[in-house]
C-alpha cells in the first residue's frame, strides 16, 4: 500500500489518484429499520450490528487499512428511549469484555473518542481499559466513535483555545488549521479518505464534520447488520474511481493546458 494520508496532499507532486484508503470511516446506520422489516425488535438489529461491527474490523485489517473508525453513539442518540440507550451500552460493554483480547492479539489499537464525563464510571473504565491494553498495537488504529458529536468537539476545541490564549499560553494569531485540529478528539490522525454510510440515508449526522472536509463519501442503500466484506470491497473499489483533486485541477487538465 502506497503510504499516504490526505492532509495535505501534494497533488502537482504526485498526480496519480490515491487508490487505497489510508483511512475509513464508517457510519454504522440501519440497525432499528433491519430489525423491523424482520418483525424483529430493534435490539436483535443492534445484536446483529455488533456482528457486522467485527466483520468490518476484520476486513479492514485484511485490506491493510491504517484507520477505521467507527460512528457508534452519537450524543444526539441519547434522546433515544431509555431502554434503547441501555441496549446499546450493554452492547459496547460485551464489544470491549468479549473482543478486546481478540483486538490486542490482532495487533489493534484502540483509540475513543467523544465525551466521556456523561458516560457511566463502568463505561468509562471500560473504554479506558481498552486504550490501554492496546497501547502498544501497530497493526489497524480502530477509534470508536462513542458518545461522539463533531460539533460538539469543534466547541470543546475552540474553548480550549480560547482558555489558552487567555492564560498567555498561544498567541490567537498562531491559530491556523493545523493548530486547530490539534486540539479536536483526532488529534494526530489523518482526515478520512473514504466515509462510508449505510441504510441509504446520506447525511453526516454529526460525524467528523472538520475531518471530512475533503474525503469521498459512498452511501449504501443495505442496512448496517448486512455490510459484509463484499459490501466493504465495492466501497474501497468505488473510492479508487474516483478522482481527488483537493481544489486542484486533474492531471489530465494539467497536460491538456501544458499543449495549449
Ligand atoms: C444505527 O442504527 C445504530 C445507532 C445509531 C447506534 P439505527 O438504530 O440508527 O437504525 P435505524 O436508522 O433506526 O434503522
Ligand atoms: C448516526 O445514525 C449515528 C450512528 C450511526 C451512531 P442516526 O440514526 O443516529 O442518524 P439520524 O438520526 O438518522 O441522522
Ligand atoms: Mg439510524
Amino acid at each position: 500500500m502506497r503510504s499516504v494520508t490526505s492532509n495535505k496532499p501534494d497533488v502537482a507532486a504526485d498526480p496519480r489518484p490515491l487508490r487505497v484508503p489510508v483511512h475509513v470511516g464508517v457510519i454504522m446506520d440501519g440497525n432499528g429499520r433491519w430489525a423491523a422489516s424482520r418483525g424483529l425488535p430493534r435490539i436483535e438489529g443492534h445484536r446483529r450490528g455488533l456482528e457486522a461491527l467485527r466483520g468490518a474490523v476484520r476486513t479492514a485489517i485484511d485490506f491493510k487499512l491504517d484507520y477505521l473508525t467507527v460512528y457508534s453513539f452519537s450524543m444526539e442518540n441519547w434522546s433515544r428511549p431509555v431502554t434503547e440507550v441501555a441496549d446499546l451500552m450493554g452492547l459496547l460493554k460485551r464489544f470491549i469484555r468479549n473482543d478486546l483480547a481478540d483486538l490486542k492479539k490482532a495487533n489493534v489499537k484502540i483509540k475513543v473518542i467523544g465525551r466521556r464525563d456523561d458516560l457511566k464510571p463502568d463505561i468509562r473504565a471500560l473504554l479506558q481499559e481498552a486504550e490501554t491494553a492496546t497501547c502498544g498495537g501497530t497493526g489497524l488504529n480502530l477509534i470508536v466513535a462513542f458518545n461522539y458529536g463533531a460539533r460538539q468537539e469543534i466547541a470543546a476545541a475552540a474553548r480550549a483555545l480560547a482558555e489558552e490564549a487567555r492564560s498567555g499560553l498561544i498567541d490567537p494569531a498562531d491559530i491556523d488549521e493545523a493548530f486547530f485540529a490539534s486540539r479536536l478528539d483526532t488529534a494526530g490522525v489523518p482526515d478520512p479518505d473514504l466515509i462510508i454510510r449505510t441504510s441509504g440515508e446520506q447525511r453526516l449526522s454529526n460525524f467528523l464534520m472538520w475531518q471530512a472536509a475533503y474525503s469521498e463519501f459512498v452511501f449504501l442503500p443495505i442496512h448496517w447488520p448486512d455490510f459484509d466484506r463484499k459490501a466493504f470491497a465495492a466501497a474501497v473499489e468505488e473510492f479508487g474511481a474516483r478522482e481527488r483533486r483537493f481544489g486542484g485541477v486533474t492531471p489530465a487538465a494539467t497536460a491538456s493546458a501544458a499543449r495549449t
